[in-house]
């Protein structure tokens, strides 16, 4: 396994929509472990494929034990889809791909979604809470959504310096 370099904002990779795979294979187990370790080693609760520089429909979650007990563990997601969603949550979150930059988002409470695990199964998962809002975060970056662009006008115009500072740093690094 390896830790890959995660793509920061405004790589143009993270504006992408990424495509669907026809299966599970040798090459991909190995790019959902990649991505778990990369995940894991940045502190993250999730990852999508265009932040480790590919355009695959794969998300890795884990967000952790919750409240409850409950724990849902790693979840690796092949060609993620939101079947269903009711109720909204408001969550203060942040992305790996947008250092420094932490903000309160809109987003469904509920959702079932389904999705083709490691072994190639189908499955529907019922999802709620953390899981669900982070299930949602991954799988927009699949479709070359960054959760910057789920704010509200003014909100985006309050963080824009902070997002300059990042296209900046890009370029001098260039
Ligand atoms: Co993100």
């Amino acid at each position: 396994m390896a830790v890959l370099d995660i793509r920061v904002y405004p790589d143009s990779i993270l504006r992408t929509k990424c495509t669907r795979l026809p299966d599970i294979t040798e090459d991909l187990l190995i790019t959902f472990a990649d991505m778990a370790e990369t995940m894991y080693a940045a502190n993250g609760i999730g990852l999508a494929a265009p932040q480790v520089g590919l355009t695959h429909r794969m998300i890795v979650v884990d967000v952790g034990t919750r409240e409850n007990g409950t724990n849902s563990g790693l979840l690796k997601m092949l060609n993620p889809l939101i079947l269903s969603g009711s109720g909204t949550i408001e969550m203060e979150e942040g992305c790996l791909s947008i250092p420094n930059i932490r903000e309160t988002v809109k987003r469904m409470e509920r959702i079932q979604v389904r999705y083709t695990n490691d072994n190639g199964i189908d499955i529907s998962l019922d999802a709620d809470g953390l899981l669900a809002v982070c299930i949602q975060h991954e799988i927009d970056h699949l479709d070359g959504i960054l959760f910057t662009d789920r704010l509200s006008p003014l909100r985006k115009q309050l963080i824009k310096s902070k997002l300059d500072k990042l296209r900046r740093k890009s370029s001098t690094q260039k």
